[in-house]
């Protein structure tokens, strides 16, 4: 390991919670990528901040010990990984204290393109922006990239907005989204607004309805002190479920500039109709995980997590049918899912199409409607299913699916979303994040689901770990004569 300091260059990193969770698991391992592959200039230095009063060399071997398990095997190499190191600089600071940003000051010397990273809690956000600024550290280069959640509710959110646009203009500040750096999300745009075929069908009445499932198969982890006063609803649908059926439901943009991207999600997510209590009550489900398997292993449920209330009712899984009030998607239910310790890990959307208008296959055929699965992770994938004639006599129908392996069909790395998002941090791309007026939307739409849960002394139900969640979540699809894909 290296004791001597880089010298300044174009480029300062400069991420607050420098050794906290995110920094070592995603953030450096994302950087370290970008350094392996050359897209990061030779000069560019990555200047970490915590509370720990350690030395430069105590950093490194924190970061040393606990970064490179996040880093895919095929592309550690130990040379490289120190080079990459040699890039870090740490400084002990309490970032409330104005004083301490002298120290940052004198490092970030001369002009260069500062990123500010601010991977703390949402409450410091703030006076780090206005203490950045303080020191004369916020110049016209300067970005700042904000971790999620910003804010608990509309009203948090807005305060956060505002007090950092006193420090930062909009074009300045990347509040990110991981969702928005994957592969396969921004892929979907290809899909939509590429092919020609599709654009004459994304409509009712030709579609019949959207599935958009995020299943995680971890518990709350360590984590409970943050998420048990969140849950689901604002923990994932708030920002990477509404970002998904946006990119589903938006016009075509007219260019891929952020803003003009950015304008036709804002259109959907002000399109959302609210919901009041009677639909609160028909088209949510909440639930929460008690003990079972996951992945063949026997686990805790949530209320006996560590950190955990014993009288905890704060939701694992959320099931909900919206409504997207617009000409494009009149009466087409989209169903948004998520949920820790289900069945699988799983990420997908489902469009599915019409039902066939008659039959010429008799009623006894098995007519299916198509669909077409849009997997993002564990793997990515695209599926069209099509009904196809069983070999043999007779005309018997069976779904076959027409698939686009994505992993296979280029050779070219795929970058990993924190990697993606932060080249787009540094080269000044701001189409895949969320600007202010639409992170305030989402909250809108959002904010009185919370308060008509409450109102209702919505308990949430039970769902054994292992399983898919509550049975009502099944009952919100067979209403209206649909199931969830993988209990089609
Ligand atoms: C985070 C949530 O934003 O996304 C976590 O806070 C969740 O609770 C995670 O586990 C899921 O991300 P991914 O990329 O693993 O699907």
């Amino acid at each position: 390991m290296t004791t001597n300091l880089p010298a300044a260059g174009a480029l300062d990193i400069v991420i607050f919670g420098g050794a906290g969770d995110l920094s070592f698991r995603k953030l450096l391992p994302a950087l370290y990528m970008a350094h392996l592959h050359k897209r990061l200039a030779a000069d560019a230095r990555i200047i970490a901040i915590g509370r720990q009063s350690w030395t430069r060399d105590e950093y490194l071997a924190f970061i040393d010990s606990h970064s490179p398990a996040f880093i895919e095997t095929s592309a550690f190499s130990a040379s490289d990984w120190q080079n990459f190191l040699a890039r870090l600089i740490y400084i002990s600071m309490d970032v409330t204290q104005g004083g301490d940003y002298a120290k940052l000051k004198t490092l970030c010397c001369q002009p260069a393109v500062r990123v500010f990273y601010l991977a703390t809690a949402p409450s410091l956000f703030t006076q780090i922006c206005a203490k950045l600024s303080g020191a004369g550290l916020v110049d016209a280069q300067a970005r700042v990239v904000l971790e999620k959640p910003l804010g608990t509710d509309l009203a948090s959110a807005r305060a956060i907005n505002t007090e950092v646009a006193r420090y930062f203009d909009e074009q300045q500040i990347y509040r990110i989204d991981h969702y928005l750096g994957k592969e396969t999300v921004q892929n979907l745009m290809v899909l939509r607004f590429g092919n020609a075929i599709f654009e004459p069908l994304w409509r009712a009445p030709h579609i019949k309805s959207v599935q958009i499932t995020v299943a995680e198969t971890v518990g709350v982890g360590k984590r409970a002190g943050f998420y048990d006063g969140a849950g689901a609803l604002r923990d994932m649908v708030q920002n990477h479920l509404l970002q998904l059926l946006c990119i589903v439901a938006m016009e075509p943009p007219i260019s891929l500039d952020a803003d003009d991207v950015r304008d036709e999600k804002l259109k959907v997510l002000r399109s959302l109709q609210k919901m009041d209590l009677a639909a609160i009550k028909r088209d949510t489900v909440r639930g929460q995980y008690s003990a079972g398997a996951s992945e063949g292993a026997a686990v805790k449920g949530y209320l006996e997590e560590d950190n955990v209330p014993a009288d905890s009712r704060t939701e694992t899984f959320v099931a909900l049918r919206a409504r997207i009030n617009n000409a494009r998607w009149a009466n087409v239910p989209f169903f948004l899912r998520t949920g820790k310790r289900l069945q699988q890990r799983q990420s997908e959307i489902i469009i599915e199409f019409a039902d066939q208008p008659f039959s010429i296959f008799g009623t006894e055929a098995k007519h299916q409607p198509n669909r077409l699965i849009i997997r993002l992770q564990p793997e990515e994938s695209i599926q069209l299913e099509m009904m196809v004639k069983e070999p043999g006599s007779g005309m018997t129908l069976h779904p076959v699916k027409l698939g686009l392996d994505l992993q296979s069909s280029s050779d070219k790395r795929r970058a990993e979303a924190y990697e993606r998002l932060l080249m787009d941090v540094i080269k000044g791309r701001l189409t895949h994040f969320m600007r202010r007026d639409e992170l305030e939307a989402a909250w809108l739409w959002i904010e009185p689901i919370l308060a008509g849960w409450q109102a209702l002394d919505d308990k949430p139900r039970n769902y054994s770990a292992g399983s898919w969640g509550p049975a009502a979540s099944s009952a919100l699809m067979a209403r209206e004569d649909l199931s969830w894909f993988e209990e089609a």
